[in-house]
């Protein structure tokens, strides 16, 4: 059984009908060709599929496609200017804030949201938002480095 869903996908709109067991993750891969969310557990435990919903993290692979309709979304490709970086995926490059990546486009868009709330954080502040999002690589060290960073870049802090 399909339904038609229409959503707002970084400032685009888009309608596609889609089966209703289709989650929201898969939709945005598979059907606006959004592939910068990931997929790891599909149980809403590794957090590799978050994107945000009016602003707010949300696990997609825990939302139906078909709930999303109506609804406004921004996924890692609607972070940065056309062709550009923003200030923490700059900050991410610069203070190598990643290795192979996989967990980077949820940490990214985490960290976007939290800044919003908490502009000036601490290095404590930061590894207790990072508890939500699994990242097998890093140790998470250089990716509070750089979060800190984008942070405090702006204030001299
Ligand atoms: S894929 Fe959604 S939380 Fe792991
Ligand atoms: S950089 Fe590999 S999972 Fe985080």
């Amino acid at each position: 059984m399909t339904r038609t869903v229409r959503v707002v996908v970084n400032d685009r709109a888009y309608e596609r009908s889609v089966e209703v067991r289709r989650s929201l993750a898969d939709f945005l891969r598979e059907d606006l060709d959004l592939t910068g969310t990931h997929v790891g557990c599909e149980h809403g435990v590794c957090g590799a599929c978050t994107v945000l919903l009016d602003g707010e993290p949300i696990r997609s692979c825990l939302m139906l496609a078909v709930q999303a309709d109506g609804r406004r979304f921004t996924t890692v490709e609607g972070l940065a200017p056309e062709g550009g970086l923003d200030r923490l995926q700059e900050a991410f490059w610069t203070h190598h804030g990643l290795q192979c990546g996989f967990c980077t486009p949820a940490i990214l868009l985490t960290a976007h949201a939290f800044l919003r709330e908490h502009p000036s954080p601490s290095r404590e502040e930061i590894r207790e938002m990072l508890a939500g999002t699994l990242c097998r690589c890093t140790g998470y060290h250089f990716i509070v480095e750089a979060i800190h960073a984008a942070a405090h870049s702006g204030n001299h802090g």
